[in-house]
Parts: C-alpha cells; sequence; structure tokens
C-alpha cells in the first residue's frame, strides 16, 4: 500500500538514538549509547510502597480521568521547589504536568511553530528536540556552543536576522554536549533574548543532577515573561512514569493546555498520585544526592579512563552534572566507522552526526556514563581507546 504520508512526517527524522538501543541491548554489550538511569538509581521498593496505598486509600479516584493542567498537590510541590532552589516567583497555576518532559518539546511545538518558522537551537543539539520540532517543519538555526555556553554573538545574529519562534537550549549539564552555561553567559543571554523579545525554552532535564549539588540560577529569573521552563521526573523518580511539566507564564499556558488536551486529555493520572504520595513519605533530597554521588563517581571514572586510555588529540568534556561526555576526535577519524567498529568489540557510543542540524559533527560522539559500572568504563573506554590508535594507523 503506498500510503499518502503528511510532509510533516516524511521529513521528521527517526530517532537514531532509539534506533540505536535496539540493536545495543543484548547483555554482553558495554553501552554509552543510550540515556538510562541507573537502574539502581530507582527506588522500587520506595515506589511500590506508594502504588499499594495510593491503590488502596483512594484507588477508585486515582484510576479515574483527571484534570488536563496535572493533580494540584504535584504542582504546588513543583512550584514551591522552583521558589525555594531557584528564586523563581512560580505559582501552582504556572506548572502543567506532561507525559515525560518530551511531551513539553511537542505541546511547545505546537503552540508556537508554524511550517517555515525559524526556530534557534544549540549546536550541537538535543536529539530529542529536534525530533520533537521537526515534525511542525520549523527551519532550525544552529547557535554554536562554547566551553561555557552558547556564541552570544551568533544567538544576537540569529535573532536579529531570523527572528526565530524561540531559542530552545540546556543550560545545565547540556545533553548532548555535558556543558553547564556560565553565570555570565546565562545573564548574556537573557539580555539578549529580552532585547529581541524572543522566547527561551528552558529544558531543565539535568538541573538536580549538578554533582556539586548547588542550583545555577536559571535563565528563566533573569527573563520575566519570556521564560519557559521544561522539568522531568525521569532522572530523579522514575522514566518509566512519565512525568514531566512546563513552567510557563499565563498567556503561553493557556494554549498550553488547549495542545495538551487535544493530545491526550491529561497526563497518566496514576502515575501522578504515585509520584505524589512518595514525595509525601520519603526523603526526595536524599534520594537525589545518592544519585548525584553514583553519577559523579562515574563521570569521574569516565574522564580520567579517556585522559589515561585514549590517545593524544581527542578533546572530551568534563561534565559538572547530567549523564554525558562529549568527545570529539581528531579530524580524519569518522565516530560512524567508529560506531562500526566498536561495536563488533561489544562497545557502542553515539556519534555525533544527528546533534547536527545544519551537518558537521562527523569526528564527535555521545558517552553517556551511567548505566554502567565503573569497571566495565573503564574497559570500554580501553577498548575504543585501541580502535582509535588503530583507525589513525
Ligand atoms: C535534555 C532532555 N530533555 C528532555 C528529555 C526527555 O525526558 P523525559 O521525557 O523522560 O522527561 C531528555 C531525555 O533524556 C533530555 O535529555
Amino acid at each position: 500500500m503506498a500510503y499518502r504520508f503528511s510532509r510533516r512526517i516524511v521529513s521528521t527524522p527517526k530517532s537514531f538514538i532509539r534506533e540505536t538501543l535496539k540493536a545495543t541491548q543484548a547483555a554482553d554489550i558495554i553501552s554509552f549509547a543510550g540515556g538510562l538511569p541507573n537502574p539502581e538509581c530507582i527506588d522500587t521498593a520506595g515506589i511500590g510502597r506508594a502504588a499499594a496505598d495510593v491503590i488502596r486509600e483512594d484507588g477508585k479516584r486515582a484510576l479515574q480521568y483527571a484534570t488536563t493542567e496535572g493533580h494540584e498537590p504535584l504542582r504546588e510541590y513543583i512550584a514551591e521547589r522552583y521558589r525555594r532552589r531557584y528564586g523563581l516567583d512560580a505559582q501552582p497555576d504556572e506548572i502543567l504536568i506532561t507525559n515525560g518532559s518530551q511531551q513539553c518539546l511537542d505541546l511547545i511545538g505546537k503552540v508556537l511553530i508554524d511550517a517555515g518558522d525559524a526556530v534557534a537551537i544549540e549546536r550541537p543539539g538535543y536529539l530529542g528536540a529536534i525530533q520533537a520540532f521537526s515534525l511542525y517543519e520549523p527551519v532550525f538555526q544552529p547557535v554554536p556552543l562554547a566551553p561555557d555556553g552558547p556564541d552570544t554573538g551568533v544567538l544576537e545574529e540569529t535573532l536579529r536576522t531570523h527572528e526565530p519562534a524561540f531559542f530552545y537550549g540546556i543550560p545545565n549539564a547540556q545533553n548532548p554536549s555535558g556543558i553547564t552555561y556560565s553565570d555570565r553567559r546565562r545573564r548574556e543571554c537573557a539580555k539578549i533574548l529580552a532585547e529581541y523579545e524572543t522566547v527561551f525554552v528552558e529544558d531543565d532535564a539535568y538541573g538536580e543532577l549538578r554533582f556539586d549539588g548547588k542550583a545555577m540560577v536559571p535563565v528563566a529569573r533573569h527573563l520575566p515573561g519570556l521564560g519557559v521552563m521544561t522539568g522531568s521526573f525521569s532522572k530523579i523518580f522514575s522514566p518509566g512514569m512519565r512525568l514531566g511539566w512546563i513552567y510557563a507564564p499565563a498567556d503561553l499556558y493557556e494554549k498550553l493546555v488547549i495542545a495538551k488536551q487535544a493530545s491526550d486529555l491529561h497526563s497518566n493520572y496514576l502515575s501522578q498520585r504515585i509520584l505524589s504520595r512518595y514525595l509525601e513519605a520519603n526523603d526526595i533530597d536524599a534520594h537525589i544526592a545518592t544519585i548525584r554521588d553514583a553519577y559523579r563517581m562515574r563521570a569521574q571514572v569516565m574522564v580520567q579512563s579517556m585522559e589515561e586510555l585514549f590517545p593524544d588529540g581527542v578533546a572530551f568534556t568534563r561534565p559538572e552534572g547530567g549523564m554525558f561526555v562529549w568527545v570529539t576526535f581528531p579530524e580524519g577519524i569518522s565516530s560512524l566507522e567508529l560506531f562500526e567498529r566498536a561495536l563488533a568489540h561489544r562497545v557502542v557510543m553515539l556519534p555525533g552526526v544527528p546533534f547536527y542540524t545544519d551537518g558537521g559533527g562527523e569526528s564527535t560522539g555521545r558517552f553517556n556514563f551511567t548505566n554502567a559500572d565503573p569497571e566495565t568504563i573503564r574497559k570500554g573506554i580501553g577498548i575504543i581507546g585501541d580502535l582509535l590508535r588503530e583507525m589513525r594507523g
């Protein structure tokens, strides 16, 4: 059957990550390719107790339809945490609970992008965002990342000449590069965005996973009325529960609610109730601290292994949080070829090419450090180091 597919789906790339993950789920593979939280960091016992409590105490309601905006106590919790941690003046009626923070990107695309609009995005950019926005047929305008944040000269030029619908970025432990914007860059970005009255979509999937535990001031705090933040419970609670949120100013919020209603009526209410119950009964800060410690240690092992086992000429980031190290191989090394060779040795990483909306990145790659144990990380990096030496001849 020759289906007449929509233009928007035909022009949207398949997720390289999902496709790669499918190919790399064998037990004997050392995977640096995905972005999975470490299974040890999911509190199955605590979530089990919360689930049983909810069903026993209020099962009939927890299994009913619910409001589009989300479970009120959960929205209050998120707003209060924003006030305390980030100094934002957040209120529960500005928080919309979503089906993972990935849904925020879809809803933002629905509400803010018309086909042909410019969208400014970091270079390299988050693959899931590139995919989500692509469905609305924008023209991406990449803004290169320096080690401490976006190139503000390019950002300004982009806003001036292309008038994008918004700028999408990840100031904390960016995916894929692992870099964190400095305070100075955050202020500079906010100043430019305010000058051109451009919305900043601030994806904060990793804000709680800064290794030093200290919160950095979000760009949104410097950008009243134009800052939209997205957050996720995937990395600190459970990705399978699919819970995230958008924090948005009133006018935008109203439109996002309409878009969400049309998409799925509301996020999984049982998941919301279980999470809410879990937050009442457990010390989430202590849990987050455990996750941070586990990831900090693994990041150190990965960076140290790269320092010792990679040949000269390979550059890599030293993340302050999150889940990824970004590697730039010497010119001429194809990370796609490295991927194929490494797979034959049962190790996988993610080639950098799909993270570039304008081509390039052939000699870059993303390495996840959260999912493997320290010895395995060292072993896998050693194998890749040997392959790099082989490829250079
Ligand atoms: C930067 C960023 N944003 C959003 C997401 C989506 O996460 P979720 O839908 O699980 O909240 C991810 C997932 O890895 C991510 O890395």
